[in-house]
């Protein structure tokens, strides 16, 4: 059957997949050095990955204070000490000045946001000209097919017992067309970028005046 792991007794455990969206970040965004930031982090998987691989500076944004807390402590490592912080707030009103950001990503949280075009104005306003952000959810381009395949089957395995509207409620907003919709209203429509890593990203430049 496609996506069972023949030979295993127990479910495989599945590979980390901060790397590889770390390493799309990186690509699709060609970051400088400086301050970046992970909103809707949770403990911080992706903004982590991001720091280990940098010099720069990452705050973790979410409004979950014991997830961001669980961030801290695993940043409490030999490099990582000091230029990990952790900012308790949402999206849609970001407690950052204007132009201070050189990256933005946010990755599984979007779905979440209470308005996700005030959150994209928001990552748009904290952005500095010519700094980009990478906004949506995904696995990375280099995340192994077998373990896509496998977080899938095992979702919707889950969605089917909770039913029909558990699962619609899933789905929609993890289409492409939600989240441009969205970055319409927002009035990013004109500054998306093409192409963004597979699966459902959005990727915007700040213009540069
Ligand atoms: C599915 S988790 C994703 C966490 C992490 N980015 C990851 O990739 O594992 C969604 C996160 O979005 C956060 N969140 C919910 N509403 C939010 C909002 N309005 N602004 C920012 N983050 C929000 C939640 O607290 C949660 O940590």
């Amino acid at each position: 059957m496609p996506g069972r792991v023949e030979g295993a007794d127990e479910p495989r455990e599945l590979p980390d997949w901060f790397v590889p969206v770390a390493e799309d970040v990186e690509e699709y965004c060609r970051p400088r050095p400086g301050v970046w930031v992970d909103l809707g982090s949770g403990s911080g998987g992706l903004g982590l990955a991001l720091a280990r691989r940098s010099t720069s500076t990452v705050l973790l944004v979410d409004p979950n204070a014991r997830a961001l807390g669980s961030g801290l402590e695993a940043a409490k490592t030999p490099g990582l000490a000091g230029r990990v912080m952790v900012i308790a707030g949402v999206a849609e009103s970001i407690t950052l000045p204007d132009d201070s950001v050189d990256l933005a990503v946010s990755r599984g949280s979007i779905f979440f946001w209470q308005d996700p075009p005030q959150g994209l104005r928001e990552v748009y306003r904290i952005l500095r000209p010519g700094a980009r952000a990478m906004i949506g959810g995904g696995f990375g381009t280099r995340y192994p097919e077998w373990a896509y395949t496998e977080f899938f089957r095992r979702r919707y395995e889950a969605l089917e017992a909770e039913g029909e509207e558990a699962k619609r409620r899933w789905d929609e907003p993890r289409r492409m067309e939600w989240l441009v919709g969205h970055a319409r209203v927002a009035g990013l429509g004109d500054l998306l970028l093409s192409p963004t890593p597979p699966t459902r990203w959005l990727l915007f430049e700040k213009e540069t005046t």
